[in-house]
């Protein structure tokens, strides 16, 4: 059997969580792996501040200072646990969308449903 040499670089791009295990992947084989972080910025000005990360202990900002890392030296766990801080409320957004549309479709059926006011608007 032919022995195949082990690649020179990996390069991860996608969801956070998988680039986490794709660098514990090629961590323990010496792969210098590039992950590319651009999935976690919002305005990509370096004002927002949503895209900051720790690589090597120290602070980055992945819009500005990157957005492709070493991908061993990313606090991946730190990086998942600030992406998590919105969770909950994205989640009501995302159920109150969804709600809104059906009740939307069911108004345009002639059913005469009607969007409820939001509590901000009352
Ligand atoms: S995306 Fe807002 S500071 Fe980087």
């Amino acid at each position: 059997m032919q022995k195949v040499p082990p690649p020179d670089i990996a390069v991860t791009i996608g969801p956070p969580v998988m680039m986490k295990f794709c660098a514990e992947t090629t961590r323990p084989y010496g792969i210098k792996t590039l992950a590319s972080l651009n999935t976690i910025m919002i305005d990509g000005t370096g004002m927002c501040g949503g895209c900051r990360v720790s690589i090597g202990g120290k602070t980055k900002f992945v819009c500005v200072d990157g957005p492709e890392f070493d991908a061993h030296l990313v606090d991946w766990d730190g990086m998942l646990m600030r992406l998590g801080t919105y969770r909950e409320i994205e989640k009501e957004a995302h159920d109150r969308c969804h709600l809104e549309m059906q009740i939307e479709k069911l108004g345009a059926q002639g059913n005469g449903a009607r969007v409820p006011e939001k509590e901000s608007a009352k």
